[in-house]
C-alpha cells in the first residue's frame, strides 16, 4: 500500500532533504494549515453554525464585512499569535498591522492574509478560500512597523491558499514548485495529492468579469474581443469563459488546467489601480503561478517586482498560462 504523505511529513522531508524550510517556517505553515481546517469546518456548517450573512461592519477598504470574514480573521490570529514564529500579521480585514502581544515570544516572520476570499459567494454556497503570504522581518532591533511589510512579492518565503469547495484543498509554495494537499476529514489532516503542479503554457479559457467591459482599457478590450471572435478571428481558435468571482477558485482552476485570469484596472474608479490587493492577493497568487510555470503581470510589470507603498494597495492583475499573459502584456506595451 502506498503511504499517504501528510502536510507535516511533507514539510519535515522538505526541510531534511532541501534545507529550505527552517523549523520556525515549518511551524508557521502547520499553524496556518490548522487555522484553515478550522475555517473549513465553519464554512461547512453554514446556516447551522450561524456563520452566514453580513456582520454589519465595513473594512478599511469600505467593503461590507461578512460574518465569515471576521470569523476567519479571528481564527488566523488566534492560531498564530502564541507560537513564537511571528513578529506581526496583516490582513484585509484589519486597518493596520497586528503585533504579536508582548506576553508571547516574537519570531522573525511576517504573515499576511486575505482570511476569506470571495466573500460575495459565502451565502450562495460557492467556493471561497483563504490566501496567505509570508515575509521575513527586516533585521534590526526596532519594533515591527508597517514599513517592514512593504517588500516586493519576490521576497516572499512561502505563499499559498486554501479553497473551501467540494473538497478543501491547500496549495503551497516555498519556492521549490507547487504542492497540493487535500483535507482528509476522517483523519483531520491535509494529505499530499499532487506535486509539482504545472500550468499549460497555452490555453483557450479566460476569466474576467465581462460586466465591466465598457470600462476596460484598450489592450484588455482588444485581447477579449479577439478571444470572442474565436475561430473566425485573428486567434483562429474558440475560447471558453469562466468567472467564479472568488480569486482562489479561479486561480485554482488555472493551476489545475490552465487559463488566464484578469482583474484589470478600469475606468470606473480611475484612481484605483485595480480591485485586488497587492500584498495578500496578487503577490501570493503570482508567486504560486510563476512556480507552476505561468506568468503574472499588472499589464506592464511583473507583479512580484512591484515595490508596495501601502499595506492595502490595489493592483491590476493578469495571470495564468504564460503565452496568454505575455500576449496581454505585449498589447499594453
Ligand atoms: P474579497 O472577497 O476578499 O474581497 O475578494 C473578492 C475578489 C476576488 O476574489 C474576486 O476575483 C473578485 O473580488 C470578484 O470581483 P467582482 O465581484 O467584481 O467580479
Ligand atoms: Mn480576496
Ligand atoms: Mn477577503
Amino acid at each position: 500500500m502506498t503511504q499517504k504523505i501528510s502536510l507535516s511529513r511533507y514539510l519535515v522531508e522538505q526541510q531534511r532533504s532541501k534545507g529550505h524550510i527552517p523549523s520556525q517556517l515549518r511551524l508557521l505553515l502547520e499553524v496556518v494549515a490548522r487555522a484553515c481546517k478550522g475555517i473549513s469546518h465553519a464554512v461547512n456548517k453554514g446556516a447551522l453554525g450561524g456563520v452566514l450573512g453580513s456582520a454589519g461592519s465595513e473594512n478599511v477598504q469600505g467593503e461590507v464585512q461578512k460574518k465569515l470574514d471576521i470569523i476567519a480573521n479571528e481564527v488566523l490570529i488566534e492560531a498564530n499569535e502564541w507560537g513564537g514564529h511571528l513578529a506581526a500579521m496583516a490582513s484585509e480585514e484589519m486597518d493596520s498591522i497586528y503585533l504579536v502581544p508582548n506576553r508571547y515570544p516574537q519570531g522573525e516572520y511576517l504573515l499576511l492574509f486575505d482570511p476569506l476570499d470571495g466573500s460575495s459567494n459565502i451565502d450562495v454556497n460557492v467556493s471561497i478560500g483563504t490566501i496567505f503570504s509570508v515575509l521575513i522581518k527586516p533585521e534590526g532591533p526596532q519594533a515591527v512597523s508597517e514599513q517592514d511589510f512593504l517588500q516586493a512579492g519576490k521576497h516572499q518565503v512561502a505563499a499559498g491558499y486554501c479553497v473551501y469547495g467540494p473538497q478543501t484543498t491547500l496549495v503551497l509554495t516555498v519556492g521549490d514548485g507547487v504542492a497540493l494537499f487535500t483535507l482528509d476529514r476522517e483523519q483531520g489532516s491535509f494529505v499530499l495529492t499532487q506535486e509539482n503542479l504545472q500550468i499549460p503554457q497555452d490555453t483557450q479559457e479566460f476569466a474576467i468579469n465581462m460586466s465591466n467591459m465598457r470600462h476596460w482599457d484598450a489592450p484588455v478590450k482588444r485581447y477579449i474581443d479577439e478571444c470572442l471572435l474565436g475561430q473566425d478571428g485573428p486567434r483562429g481558435k474558440n475560447f471558453n469563459m469562466r468567472w467564479i468571482a472568488s480569486m482562489v477558485a479561479d486561480v485554482h482552476r488555472i493551476l489545475t488546467r490552465g487559463g488566464v485570469f484578469m482583474y484589470p484596472w478600469d475606468k470606473r474608479e480611475p484612481n484605483k489601480a485595480g480591485k485586488l490587493r497587492l500584498m495578500y492577493e496578487a503577490n501570493p497568487m503570482s508567486w504560486l503561478v510563476e512556480q507552476a510555470g505561468g506568468a503574472s503581470t499588472n499589464g506592464r510589470t511583473r507583479i512580484l517586482d512591484l515595490q508596495p507603498t501601502q499595506l492595502h494597495e490595489r493592483v491590476s492583475v493578469i495571470l495564468g498560462s504564460k503565452n496568454e499573459v505575455d500576449r496581454v502584456t505585449a498589447y499594453h506595451h
